[in-house]
C-alpha cells in the first residue's frame, strides 16, 4: 500500500521546535510536506524556509514583519515565483492553523500567543502536534472540551508528555497510579543557592541537556517549566494533581514515567533530541525511522532525587495556581513570560522571576474561565501588573 504524505502546517517555524520539525521534513520528503508556515518576526530565517519548502501560505506576527518579509522575497526570484499567500497577525496565524488539506498542525509558537491559532485548529477537528504547552496551561479545561466536541486529536510534543503518552498506550487509565515527570534541574542545578541571585542570562541559558528556545530554557532553570508541564499533564491526561509527581533526573535519559496500580513503572528513554517526540507526534501512528540519534546505554547512569523546594519555589507556585483554578494559571503564565523577558534584559535578578510571578498572583482575584475572552483578559491583566511591579519595585527585584 502506498502511504499518503502527511501535510503539515507549522506554527512557530523559525523557533527551536519549528526548525527541528523542518529538519524531519527535509530528511523524510516521502513522508511529509509543508503547506503553511507561521512565525513571529525572524523574517530572514522564514524567507530561507519559504525558498526551501515552498509553502502555499505564510503568516508573520504583524504588519511590520510582513513588510520586511515581502521586501526580502521581492528580491531575487521575486515573491510571485513562490505562489504564496502572505498574511499577518492573529488572523493570519488562524488561517495557517486551519488551512484546508492540512493533516497535522504543529503548534510551536512560544507563549500565550499560541492559544488562539491552536484552538482554531482544534475547532477544525485537526490533529495537533502540541508543543505550545501554554495552550493547556492557560485554558486547559476549555481546550479539552473543544478537543472532545470537534473530534480533534492532541499529540504532545513536550518530551515528558510524549513519554507518558507512549507509556500509557495499551493501558487503562484506571490502572494508572501516578505519572512521574522528570526534570533535569536546568542550567543552575549545581550552583550554590547563595549565588543564584547574581547569575547572568548567559549562565541561565546554558541548559545541560537540551537545546531549546530562550523562555523554556530559563523556565527550566527555575523549574517553572516543570510547573507548567504539571498543569499541561493535568488536562492532557485528565489526572488530578495528586497523581502527578516530579522527580529530578539530571541525565534526562528517561523522559518521564507512568506507575501502574500493580507497582510496575513504564519509562520512556532516548537521547535528548526533540526530533524524537516531534517525529512521534507528526508521524503518528507510524514511527519515523532514524528520527534521532540512538541512545548509547553502555556506561549510562540513571539517578533520581526529590525536588529541592528552596532551590525551585516555582514548582509549588505553579501547583498552587492549578489548585486555585479559573484564571490563575493564565496569570501565572503571563507574569512568568514578562518576568523571564525582564531577566533576559537584565532588569531583574534571576531569583526575582518567581517573586514577580508570586506577587502578581497574590494581587489577582481569580475568576472563572469560560471563554477565550476570559483567558485573554486575565493574561492581559497579569502582563500589565507584572510590568508595573517590575518598574515600581525595581530595587526589590534587582
Ligand atoms: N524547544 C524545545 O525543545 C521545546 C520542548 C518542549 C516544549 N516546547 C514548547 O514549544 C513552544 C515553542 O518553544 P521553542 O523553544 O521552539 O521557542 P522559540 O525557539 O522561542 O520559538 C518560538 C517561535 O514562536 C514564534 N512566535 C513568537 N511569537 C509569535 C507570534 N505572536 N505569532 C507567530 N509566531 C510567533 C517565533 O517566531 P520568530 O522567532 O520568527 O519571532 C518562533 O518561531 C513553547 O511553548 C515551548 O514551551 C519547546
Amino acid at each position: 500500500m502506498i502511504k499518503k504524505k502527511k501535510i503539515l502546517s507549522i506554527l512557530g517555524s523559525t523557533g527551536s521546535i519549528g526548525v527541528n520539525t523542518l529538519e524531519l521534513v527535509r530528511r523524510n520528503p516521502d513522508k511529509f510536506r509543508v503547506k503553511a508556515l507561521c512565525a513571529g518576526s525572524n523574517v530572514r530565517k522564514l524567507a530561507t524556509q519559504i525558498k526551501e519548502f515552498s509553502p502555499a501560505l505564510v503568516s508573520v506576527k504583524d504588519e511590520a514583519s510582513l513588510k520586511a518579509l515581502k521586501k526580502i522575497l521581492g528580491r531575487g526570484a521575486g515573491q510571485r515565483a513562490y505562489k504564496i499567500t502572505l498574511l499577518c497577525g492573529e488572523e493570519g496565524a488562524k488561517k495557517a492553523a486551519t488551512m484546508a488539506g492540512v493533516d497535522t498542525v504543529v503548534s510551536a509558537i512560544v507563549g500565550a500567543a499560541g492559544l488562539v491559532p491552536t484552538l482554531a485548529a482544534i475547532k477544525k477537528g485537526r490533529v495537533v502536534a502540541l508543543a505550545n504547552k501554554e495552550t493547556l496551561v492557560i485554558a486547559g479545561e476549555m481546550v479539552m472540551k473543544a478537543v472532545r466536541k470537534y473530534g480533534a486529536k492532541l499529540i504532545p510534543v513536550d518530551s515528558e508528555h510524549s513519554a507518558v503518552y507512549q507509556a500509557m498506550k495499551g493501558h487503562k487509565k484506571k490502572d494508572v497510579k501516578r505519572i512521574i515527570l522528570t526534570a533535569s534541574g536546568g542550567a543552575l542545578r549545581s550552583l550554590p543557592l547563595s549565588k543564584l541571585k547574581n547569575v547572568t542570562p548567559a549562565q541561565a541559558l546554558k541548559h545541560p541537556n537540551w537545546d531549546m528556545g530562550e523562555r523554556i530554557t530559563i523556565d527550566s532553570a527555575t523549574l517553572m517549566n516543570k510547573g507548567l508541564e504539571v498543569i499541561e499533564a493535568r488536562w492532557l491526561f485528565g489526572l488530578n494533581l495528586d497523581k502527578i509527581d516530579v522527580v529530578v533526573h539530571p541525565e534526562s535519559t528517561i523522559h518521564s514515567m507512568v506507575e501502574f496500580c500493580d507497582g510496575s513503572i513504564m519509562a520512556q528513554m532516548g537521547s535528548s533530541d526533540m526530533k524524537g517526540p516531534i517525529s512521534y507526534a507528526i508521524g503518528f501512528p507510524e514511527r519515523v525511522q532514524g528520527a534521532k540519534d540512538p541512545l548509547t546505554l553502555s556506561g549510562k547512569l540513571l539517578s533520581f532525587k526529590d525536588v529541592d523546594e528552596k532551590r525551585y519555589p516555582a514548582l509549588n507556585l505553579a501547583c498552587h495556581a492549578l489548585t486555585l483554578g479559573g484564571s490563575a494559571p493564565a496569570v501565572l503564565n503571563a507574569a512568568d513570560e514578562v518576568a523571564v523577558s525582564a531577566f533576559l534584559k537584565g532588569r531583574i535578578a534571576f531569583t526575582s522571576i518567581v517573586k514577580v510571578v508570586e506577587d502578581v498572583l497574590k494581587e489577582h482575584k481569580v475568576v472563572k474561565v469560560k471563554t477565550i475572552k476570559d483567558v485573554i483578559s486575565a493574561d492581559g491583566w497579569a502582563r500589565v501588573e507584572a510590568t508595573r511591579l517590575i518598574k515600581t519595585e525595581s530595587k526589590r527585584y534587582k
